[in-house]
């Protein structure tokens, strides 16, 4: 027994890879036609998936919404973890990035279960009814995490679901001079997350660091 966690390493993340579900062909065929048309491959890991399949499950999760689509990675992805009447309702703002995902889409073993929407992750989660999803992912700019939260909070029922990726700020998170421009987001957005009253959350140290969090 500990008080305290030991440090996640470099190995401990190969290890746990290697003890997870491996992608199937269509994931990694998407992968590689992303690379191929210049999306930029910044997709969640199988790991990562795996975790989020697992917490949507165990809330029996039907409607799920994500803010930030790329090539369709996690929106297939979670789809997968959802019943026959599930939907993923998937913004996102790159008209290039929604096309490929909705081809993606198509061709997937989840074709009836996401719907990519085309706009802007402020707008577009505005004209989701209240309740209406029993968890929500966001992965899309840092600088719209705190309206995005706000939304998934009206959006997302009690008892359901917020994800939040990047806790860990791309890496930099306790870097001096980071040069991702992005890093200060997501550190302003980890104290909004850290003191939200209305979640019990935590970051889960897999992939670049998830946000959990519980709506009680
Ligand atoms: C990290 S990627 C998403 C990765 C995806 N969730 C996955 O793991 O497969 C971020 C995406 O958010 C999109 N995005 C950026 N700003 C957005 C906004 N304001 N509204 C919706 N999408 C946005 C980007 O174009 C990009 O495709």
């Amino acid at each position: 027994m500990s008080a305290t966690s030991d440090p996640v390493t470099e190995r401990h993340f190969q290890y746990i890879a290697e003890r997870t579900l491996q992608e199937d062909d269509l994931l990694r065929s998407l992968k590689r036609e992303a690379r191929a048309e210049g999306i930029p491959a910044i997709w969640i890991s199988p790991e990562q998936a795996s975790l989020m399949q697992i917490l949507l499950r165990l809330v029996k999760a039907r409607e799920v919404v994500e803010v930030g689509t790329l090539a369709g990675y996690s929106a297939i992805s979670m789809a997968r973890a959802l019943p026959p009447e599930g939907r993923v309702r998937t913004i996102e703002i790159s008209p290039h990035h929604a096309d490929f995902a909705r081809r993606w889409v198509a061709r997937s073993d989840v074709a009836g279960r996401v719907d990519v929407h085309l706009g802007d992750g402020r707008e577009v989660l505005r004209s989701f009814g209240t309740d209406t999803a029993d968890a929500a992912f966001l992965d899309a700019d840092k600088a719209g995490y705190p309206v995005y939260l706000t939304e998934s909070l009206r959006i997302v029922r009690r008892g359901g679901l917020i994800m939040v990726d990047n806790a860990f700020a791309f890496g930099q998170l306790f870097d001096e001079h980071p040069t991702d421009r992005e890093v200060g987001a997501v550190r302003t957005f980890n104290e909004v997350m850290a003191r939200e009253p209305a979640l019990q959350s935590i970051i889960v140290p897999i992939g670049d660091g998830l946000w959990v969090g519980v709506k009680p």
